[in-house]
């Protein structure tokens, strides 16, 4: 077996809760979340045993993409608070002993942002050369046409806006107002670092999550190839993804980055490709710390278009070979990790991975829980997450409810290509959006079921203000999943998360550091695999039963752990109590440990 030395790092060891400014608490009964209500939650983070918070953008935005839009990276917007707000959040979140990372959106800004006005002025602004621009491409017959056939991410729509002033068409691999950042010239790089990079990190903050991280260094501008005959448009990500110079950047970024000890978790779409996701993360590359890859949380999407599908597309083997590919990133390597089931562009992880029926929902959220925290790699967990929310039912909350762009226009696409009135289609979609929409994660968090609109403006309603309802309505389940219910409450969902994570931290060399292996990959109900230290012979097991039946397990060998002898000795059960070894309960996951 290679011996190889991981290094110990303290961000390797930290569990980082990430936040959705929209949607986590409100403070002065507006019903939009705001930074003094996430200053007003610090101790309730804290409590639940997590080092790092992760602030998604909270920048001043015209809000097309909630805040993914940025029109200045150097102020806040105005309903969630002010820079002042921002730096009284830093400095609390440190006295707690926490960091906190910020999001970093520079692939893109929004079309409202004083740079694209320019750009976009006249063809010899100075800025012109900030963004994409292109002429268009006409067709025999002389229709104009956008340069290529790129679709954007959002809808089935070209990912080239004409834009009539300056007779040019613009790229924007988003949403229409978000024009791309032309990352080719250095005065734009350099402009791009000091505004949204140092502005904060002289303030005070300890990293950034990188937004599309791998986007910034476009190739040529070929046509994708035709994989959705149907559509005028093609996705291209594997093209536009992972360009020739997105090293040299990185390298530029990393350097400023270092000069504040700033760490970094980028995401990382359509890279399928291991070695390649190695050389982002590899510690001697000096790029990223870390990133998300798309493995696990992709599962059970359409292929043409991740909405093209239906809900629970997938069997376990597909899951957890997912998981294993992002678990063994590390092996043999010096590059690192992380740990992901949920943020805040994933439906939520029990109705995707368990099921969330009531009687089931709760054994769910704990068996996810105790999976994630056996797992290698930086752990992150979702505002939510920690009480098991659940998606929004499809019978109480009508498709009308949801915000997100990325919804709004899948249900245009539909209709563009089935009809407007096509009932089987667009309910067909629905189904597709209740099991898989970003909206789900969106919804804003139940702080009390018994207060107006899930207590998310709790503070507000106490202090006697007005409240209004929530930007986006409330979870119908506001009343059973909820913070107050849980906080106190040995059993809840919230106190077994606490649980998991003192038992990570107890145990971190084997489940942050060691070596992931899957046991049983063909298992269609049983997710079984070691955790084990390559340099010795401790390890642990975990047996996880996905199903909604009672099952028994034959009990991993000592062949099959590598070992000469074994005796396991049952640790940890989402099921308190004795461990009743070889037999799994619904939704039971047990931690045994072995030694030599
Ligand atoms: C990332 C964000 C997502 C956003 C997109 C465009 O994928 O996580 O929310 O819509 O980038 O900025
Ligand atoms: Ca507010």
């Amino acid at each position: 077996m290679t011996v190889i030395s991981r290094e110990k790092k303290w961000w390797k060891e930290a569990v980082i809760y990430q936040i959705y400014p929209a949607s986590f608490c409100d403070s002065n009964g507006d019903g939009i979340g705001d930074l003094p209500g996430i200053t007003s939650k610090l101790d309730y983070i804290a409590r639940l045993g997590v080092n790092v918070i992760w602030i998604c953008p909270m920048y001043d935005s015209p809000q097309i993409d909630m805040g993914y839009d940025i029109s200045n990276y150097e102020d806040v917007y105005r309903p969630y608070g002010t820079v002042e707000d921002m730096e009284v959040l830093i400095r609390e979140t440190h006295a707690r002993g926490m960091r906190i990372m910020l999001d970093l959106v520079i692939n893109h800004t929004s079309d409202q942002h004083a740079w694209f006005k320019e750009s976009r002025s006249s063809k010899d602004n100075p800025k012109r050369d900030w963004y994409i621009w292109r002429p268009a491409k006409y067709s025999p017959s002389g229709e104009r046409l956008p340069p290529n056939n790129w679709r954007s991410n959002f809808g089935g729509g070209s990912a080239w806006e004409w834009d009539e002033a300056t007779g040019e068409y613009y790229l924007h691999l988003f949403a229409t107002e978000q024009p791309d950042l032309n990352w080719e010239n250095e005065v734009t790089r350099k402009a791009i670092y000091a505004s949204a990079m140092e502005f904060w990190l002289d303030r005070g903050v300890d990293g950034f999550r990188v937004d599309t991280v791998n986007m910034y260094s476009k190739p040529d501008l070929s046509d994708a190839p035709i994989v959705d005959p149907k559509a005028p448009f093609q996705p291209a990500g594997l093209l536009y993804c992972n360009g020739p110079r997105m090293h040299e950047f990185l390298g530029e970024m990393n350097a400023i980055l270092s000069r504040y000890g700033a760490i970094t978790v980028g995401e990382l779409p359509n890279t399928p490709d291991m070695d390649r996701v190695l050389q982002y993360v590899s510690a001697k590359a000096k790029q990223l710390d870390m990133v998300f890859q798309f493995d696990v949380v992709d599962t059970g999407f359409g292929k043409t278009h991740k909405y093209e599908t239906t809900p629970k597309n997938y069997t376990l083997p597909d899951f957890k070979a997912a998981v294993g590919r992002t678990q063994g990133l590390i092996r043999g390597s010096d590059g690192w990790t992380t740990v992901f089931l949920e943020n805040h562009d994933q439906a939520r992880s029990v109705s995707r991975f368990t099921d969330d029926r009531p009687e089931y929902r709760v054994l769910g959220a704990k068996m996810l829980a105790l999976m994630e925290s056996c797992l290698s790699g930086t752990q992150y967990v979702y505002q939510g997450q920690e009480i098991g929310c659940v998606n929004v039912p499809k019978e109480t909350y009508p498709v009308e409810n949801y915000l997100d762009i990325d919804s709004c226009l899948f249900i245009k696409m539909t209709k563009d290509l089935h009809g407007a009135d096509n009932k089987q289609e667009l309910d067909k979609a629905f189904s597709a959006l209740q099991h898989l929409a970003r909206d789900h994660s969106r919804v804003p968090i139940a702080w009390n079921g018994k207060a107006k609109y899930g207590g998310f403006s709790e503070a507000a309603e106490k202090a006697g203000l007005d409240v209004k309802e929530s930007w986006m309505k409330p979870h119908p389940l506001a009343g059973e999943i909820n913070v107050a219910s849980q906080v106190d409450d040995p059993d809840s969902v919230f106190a077994f998360w606490r649980k998991m994570l003192r038992f990570r931290r107890e145990h971190a060399d084997l489940l942050v550091y060691s070596d992931f292996r899957d046991l049983r990959p063909q298992d269609m109900d049983l997710f079984v695999f070691v955790k084990e230290d390559p340099r010795g012979a401790d390890k642990a097991v975990v047996i996880l039963n996905f199903t909604t039946e009672e099952k028994k397990v034959v009990m991993p060998t000592a062949e099959e752990l590598g070992l000469q002898d074994v005796k396991l000795v049952p640790v940890m059960s989402t099921h308190g109590g004795k461990i009743r070894e070889g037999v799994l309960s619904p939704f039971e996951g047990q931690v045994y440990l072995a030694g030599a």
